[in-house]
């Protein structure tokens, strides 16, 4: 039998109404907060997020999903979407057409990484990116934008935590300060942390071997090596975030998986979701519109994992979902009105109400079976006697009041009820 491929998941019927929460209430916060949305295609040119994630992440060199076209071009699935939308931003010029960008997505994204609880290949995020301007309050929103919506879902176990991760002179500088007071300890530093040593020193501060966390406890903290601008920044945001009433906390071992980000970065984590517990990352990035040879632009934004928010929900059984039923189920008493049946269903359907009847040649207590399951507003009874004489009967599912009504008045009971 053929089954999904390892780490993508089916969106079953029945979990569609959380999805649909879920999306609502993006597009709302989002709307609040005056972003517009923006679709971008999902695959792009591979060498669009290995310029701007960066060679040496993990994303870029171990888990795209990159193959060749039959047209030789080199193509890889999205693995996340602010690449992607700075792209679009250049290639549209959007900075001419208005002098801040602040704009948002919903999408699929692809990372071959190992599928666990809450980590799969193929994942939804949910985002926002501000073009444009370096104001330290757009970093706030960012926070506020996704702690917002996190709240609005219900859930209540969140730790947001923040840092700076300076301009790029300033972190050079740090790193070589890291490298110095990890030179002799290099041999004591698990596989994975030898290779990061020359490739991407900072990313040591992810390692969960435990020896390494020992080591790394010691180590000088970029926090306390910024540049003064990054420093002040920081500040305004600490105040900001405290003015917003948003706990937060400051984590100067937050590196973030990403090479474009400068200045804040933050996380918001949750407690009841196991190992993969980041809900959503982001931070600002002044540089990536320049490395991408476009115009230099200052960008700020966030990413938010669908999947782990749902995961988090059901475990804070934080969602209530709405209830789905339909207006009108008609059953019919005799065969021969299957057509009639159908003509009513699509004269109200034609009216925007939501109705369904029997396909199946049910019995009529079969066919109340399926009215109830659905959980019907109103059956309606089409055949017998009344039939005969252009009446049928109408019963109100939730009272239970049965009544009368002439088949060419329908629309006007009906639709009166709606
Ligand atoms: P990221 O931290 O790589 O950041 O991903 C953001 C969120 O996507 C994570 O916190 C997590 O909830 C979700 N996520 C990532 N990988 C997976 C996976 N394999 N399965 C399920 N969920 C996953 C970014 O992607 C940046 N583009 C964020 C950003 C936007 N920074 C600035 N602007």
């Amino acid at each position: 039998m053929i089954k999904a491929v390892t780490g993508t998941k089916d969106i079953l019927p029945d979990e569609i109404p959380a999805w649909k929460l879920v999306e609502k209430t993006i597009e709302r916060i989002f709307h609040n907060f005056n972003y517009k949305e923006i679709r971008t295609p999902v695959f792009e040119e591979t060498s669009l997020f290995a310029r701007g994630i960066g060679e040496e992440t993990d994303i870029v060199g171990k888990e795209m999903y990159s193959f060749t076209d039959r047209s030789e071009n080199n193509i890889t699935l999205k693995p996340e979407m602010t690449a992607s939308v700075v792209r679009a931003f250049i290639e549209h010029s959007l900075g001419k057409q208005q002098s801040l960008n602040k704009l948002y997505y919903v999408s699929p994204m692809f990372r071959q990484e190992r599928p666990q609880a809450g980590r799969l290949r193929q994942f939804h995020q949910f985002g926002a990116e501000a073009l444009g301007s370096t104001s330290v309050y757009l970093d706030v929103e960012m926070i506020q934008m996704a702690f917002e919506i996190l709240k609005e879902l219900g859930l209540k176990d969140l730790n947001v935590k923040i840092n700076s991760l300076g301009t790029p002179e300033s972190r050079n500088a740090y790193k070589e300060k890291l490298r110095k007071f990890l030179i002799d300890k290099k041999n004591k530093l698990s596989e994975d942390s030898r290779k990061r040593f020359d490739k991407n020193i900072l990313r040591i501060f992810d390692s969960k071997d435990e020896n390494d966390k020992k080591i790394m406890k010691d180590a000088p903290l970029l926090l306390d090596h910024l540049d003064s601008e990054s420093k002040e920044s920081f500040e305004i945001v600490k105040e900001t975030l405290k003015l917003s009433g948003i706990p937060f906390e400051v984590d100067p071992y937050l590196v973030r998986g990403l090479d474009y980000y400068t200045k804040t970065t933050f996380e918001i984590i949750s407690g009841k979701v196991g190992s993969q517990n980041a809900l959503c990352g982001g931070g600002r990035y002044d540089l990536l519109a320049e490395h991408l040879e476009g115009e230099p632009t200052p960008g700020v934004g966030f990413a938010a994992g669908i999947e782990r928010i749902l995961l988090a929900c059901e475990n804070e059984k934080s969602l209530k979902s709405p209830e789905e039923n339909i207006d009108l189920f008609i059953t019919r008493l005799d065969d021969e009105l299957s057509q009639k049946v159908f003509e009513i269903a699509l004269n109200f359907r034609r009216k925007n109400l939501s109705v369904d009847c029997d396909y199946l040649d049910r019995s009529l207590k079969a066919q109340m079976r399926e009215a109830n399951k659905l959980k019907a507003k109103y059956v309606l009874f089409i055949g017998g006697d009344e039939y005969k004489s252009g009446m049928a009967n109408l019963k109100n599912m939730e009272s239970g009041e049965q009544k009368l009504v002439q088949i060419d008045k329908l629309d006007e009971v009906l639709l009166s009820q709606k």
